[in-house]
């Protein structure tokens, strides 16, 4: 039977028809149009936020009911626990900086966690009850059910609170990445970074400790920075400075005991950046991963003359959709197994989804600075 166009472009939403812009206008979950179209195995109809076109995230997204989606013979269909709002998120959402967006209209979120409610006829792997992450992370995590091919769900263990479940791809991993993949660092060797107040921030600072690497951090100004200090060094970090304390001649002079660092990491850019080159070694590199600033990055040419600096970039997506996937899915169980430990957390917040225009304005920074926003299902 023919669906109508109403669901095709629904459907869409979950990438898998072409798609009719602005279709599902209006949509509410009494269409019996939509429900009657199928008689296949189907999902439950899904909340969904939702953007028909770029822009602000808080002019141009809404929460919509979306109608049930066909479960194929491969897929799963996942009921969505909860899901983080990163930012990366709010950028794909912006539509200027991602180069690879969801085509829209189009749901939002990229990772998230959720419980396995119904299998497609062939699937194998999975059962009614597991949780599972997207594996690399995909588009349109912000849905009450989510349907995708079995291959997209990675099974985790229920041993580790849901927050920190729906949150371990996009920040840990970037964490752990960056650590590994860049310089070869030992024991007593050090970093810097800026963002240090960031889960990835808070990620590094964990695990280069547990690897003995000492962390050199740097945050913004603000209220209340020595409580903010105090909390980056209960984590593990050696030094904690705020931009201003860093206007000095010579910041080396601030190292103390510490080696200089080999390795920087930059989410800010603009003179938080500059900090970092300045922390670093003859020879070092910084890895930038975020623009949180929305500022270039400013290197001097005696520092790439004399100090012979490098300056390489970090992009999780792309690393994802590599033949490092499985790999992936390995350093997530480890660091999973870390948060189950306990020697690895950050701070959250939980927020019900019906509250999304709020959790959005708080992640947005409208309402000052607040954890993370986890969308609880
Ligand atoms: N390239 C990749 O593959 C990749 C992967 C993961 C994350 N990221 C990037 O990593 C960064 C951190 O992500 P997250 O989810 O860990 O962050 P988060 O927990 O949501 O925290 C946001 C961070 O950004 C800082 N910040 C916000 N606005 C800022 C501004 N105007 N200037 C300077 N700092 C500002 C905040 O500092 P305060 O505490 O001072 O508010 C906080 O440290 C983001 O840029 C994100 O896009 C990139």
């Amino acid at each position: 039977m023919m669906a109508s166009a109403k669901v095709v472009a629904l459907r869409a939403l979950n990438g898998r028809s072409p798609l009719c812009n602005g279709l599902f206008r209006g949509f509410r979950l009494n269409s019996t149009v939509s429900v009657r179209a199928y008689s296949a195995n189907m999902s439950p109809p899904s909340k969904a936020v939702v953007y028909e076109q770029h822009g602000s995230p808080d002019q141009v997204t809404r929460l919509i009911e979306l109608p049930p989606v066909e479960i194929k013979e491969n897929d799963i269909c996942v009921k969505m626990l909860a899901a983080p709002i990163n930012p990366s998120d709010i950028n794909r959402i912006e539509g200027c900086v991602y180069p690879v967006r969801p085509p829209l209209p189009a749901v939002g979120g990229y990772e998230g966690v959720g419980e396995v409610q119904s299998l497609g006829s062939a699937v194998k792997g999975l059962s009614p009850g597991d949780w599972v992450i997207p594996s690399p992370p995909s588009f349109g995590t912000w849905q009450t059910y989510v349907v995708k091919e079995e291959s997209v769900w990675h099974k985790i263990n229920k041993d580790v609170p849901l927050e920190f479940a729906s949150t371990v791809t996009v920040n840990p991993l970037t964490a752990l990445l960056m650590l590994e993949d860049f310089v070869k660092l030992n024991s007593g060797d050090a970093i810097v970074q800026n963002g240090s107040t960031s889960i990835v921030g808070q990620c590094i600072i964990q695990l280069a400790k547990l690897r003995g690497i000492h962390s050199i951090n740097i945050i913004r100004d603000r209220a209340g920075a020595e409580d903010v200090k105090e909390k980056l060094k209960q984590l593990g970090a050696d030094e904690v400075f705020t931009e201003s304390q860093l206007e000095v001649k010579n910041v080396k002079s601030l190292l103390g005991a510490l080696p200089e660092p080999a390795l920087g990491f930059n989410c800010v850019g603009g003179n938080s950046a500059s900090l970092i080159l300045k922390f670093l070694r003859q020879g070092g590199t910084m890895v930038t991963y975020g623009g949180m600033a929305k500022k270039p990055i400013t290197v001097s040419t005696s520092s790439f003359i004399f100090k012979d600096l490098t300056l390489r970039g970090f992009w999780l997506q792309k690393l994802m959709n590599s033949e490092k996937s499985q790999e992936c899915r390995v350093m997530i169980d480890y660091l999973l197994g870390l948060m189950r430990d306990g020697k690895l957390k950050y701070e959250m917040e939980l927020a019900p989804f019906d509250n999304f225009p709020v959790a959005l304005d708080k992640a947005l920074g409208k309402l000052g600075s607040h954890p993370k926003q986890i969308l609880k299902f």
